[in-house]
């Protein structure tokens, strides 16, 4: 494939063809951003899962490698993750890559590959290393080494249960039941949680943990959506403090499953899968099915004296990105993915809209009363017809920015249109399906706009 049919996005990791899903067991190692995401290597729907493989030297431009894991005798090759066993407590050399994954058979179980050179991966022979006869949610683990305790953690996600649990181990094959964490908080509970990721982070010059739990159905707009609890971790136990939950990553309708990766110091790197229960399945693409989210960065930031995670996209973006242009008409002057940096009025009811030559359009509004940015993903986008629940007439998110403007950073890639507010405060990642990508902007609210063009990631 030349990567360039309609709708192929050109600065997003999708594979040559098949089905995609959640991003797993993201692991850097030797030089290379390694990312592993739920496949199917038969087709263009859900099935057959395995762990479809890409590395990267930079998390843009991605290099499709051979599938790493396929299902066996326990069942398909669910959600999990990656690490990079440096002081080889598993045994299996210093500096393998240990991966822990769900095993989706009769139950769910947790089990362990490991490989050597990052591309070949062996199952390990006494699979499962957590058994489970019982839980009928019970999966995607994500392990972390914790060093005050000396031992590794993993969360895992009890779906219908709406709880994390946590495990220990010394050497990634025996693992301990350590607490669970729930929340009597209804408003979290609106769907099962999957693919946990606690981070360990700082807020106002003090440790904060930072725990991420998808939860489907029950998003922020409609379908899936993920959500994030601030606490503290003491090595065995998670504590939620005491805020407004739920909490959002991303406030539109397409970044589900994103954890982070594993083994980069001192940054938070996540990527989501860009798409939504809800109509992943019906997207149009051929031979392909579904994206990850651009990678973006999380900080903890503080806004209204309280802690926000914020996200945007990694400075690698700037490998891509050409010449800022100030935008001086409708015409934006591309002619594949751009990023614009828009300066909005948010004293006064506003929009604006991104267009293409064949009259459809996404419109943004402004809405000062309810102080919310509000995406109209509608039939004048494209098409909008291979699900009936794909038209959201307002996906809303709120400006999170004090003062009379609101600077967004857009990025607008053949199928998608990823908005950020320029410090990461407000996310908003949405698919849309036009003829051709929108290259016009339009409207009555900018103050200033200014775009640079974004350079395929396929050449
Ligand atoms: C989340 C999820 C995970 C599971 C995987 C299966 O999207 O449901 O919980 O491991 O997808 O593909």
């Amino acid at each position: 494939s030349g990567y360039d049919e309609q709708y192929r996005p050109q600065v997003h990791y999708t594979p040559a063809k098949n089905w995609l899903n959640d991003p797993n067991g993201m692991v850097y190692a030797n030089g290379l951003y390694h990312l592993f995401y739920q496949y199917n290597p038969q087709g263009n729907v859900w099935g057959n899962m395995s762990w479809g493989h890409a590395t990267s030297e930079d998390l843009i431009k991605w290099q499709e490698q051979p599938v790493a894991l396929t299902r066996d005798g326990l069942g398909d090759i669910f959600s999990g993750s990656a690490v990079c066993d440096k002081d080889n407590t598993a045994g299996f050399g210093a500096g393998a890559i240990v991966a822990l994954y769900t095993s989706s058979g009769q139950y769910q179980q947790q089990s362990l590959a490991y490989s050597t050179d990052g591309m070949n991966f062996i199952k390990y022979a006494q699979n499962p290393v957590i058994a489970n006869t019982s839980e009928p949610d019970f999966r995607d683990p994500k392990v972390f080494w914790h060093k005050e305790s000396r031992r590794w953690i993993m969360a895992l996600a009890m779906g219908w249960k709406y709880a994390i649990e946590f495990w220990s181990s010394p050497d990634l094959k025996n693992w301990t039941r350590l607490s669970s964490f729930s929340t009597e908080t209804i408003a979290c509970n609106r769907g099962q949680w999957e693919c946990p990721d606690l981070l360990r982070m700082e807020y106002d010059g003090k440790e904060k943990w930072v725990l991420i739990v998808s939860v489907n159905p029950g998003g922020p707009v409609a379908g899936s959506g993920t959500q994030y609890f601030v606490g503290d971790f003491d090595g065995t136990q998670f504590v939620a403090d005491a805020l407004d939950y739920p909490l959002w990553l991303d406030y539109g309708m397409d970044n589900y499953a994103g954890v982070t990766w594993s083994n980069v110091d001192d940054r938070f790197i996540l990527i989501g899968w860009m798409n939504n229960w809800n109509y992943a399945g019906a997207v149009p693409t051929s031979p392909w099915r579904s994206a990850m989210t651009l990678p973006r960065e999380l900080k903890l930031m503080e806004f209204d004296g309280k802690p926000l995670l914020a996200s945007t996209v990694v400075h690698e973006i700037e490998t891509i990105a050409g010449e800022w242009r100030d935008v001086s008409s409708e015409i934006l002057g591309v002619d594949g993915a751009y990023q614009l940096r828009l300066e909005v009025d948010i004293t006064q009811d506003g929009v604006f809209s991104l267009s293409n030559e064949s009259g459809e359009s996404i419109e943004m509004l402004v809405s000062v009363a309810t102080g919310k940015l509000v995406t109209r993903r509608t039939g004048r986008t494209g098409q909008i017809s291979f699900a009936s629940n794909f038209a959201i007439p307002s996906i809303k998110s709120p400006f999170n920015t004090k003062g009379d403007k609101m600077v967004l950073d857009i990025f607008v890639d053949k199928s998608s249109v990823e908005i950020f507010t320029e410090n990461g405060s407000m996310v908003q990642t949405n698919l849309v399906f036009p003829r051709s990508i929108y290259n016009r902007l339009t409207g009555n609210t900018k103050l200033k706009a200014k775009v640079r063009s974004l350079s395929g990631i396929w050449k």
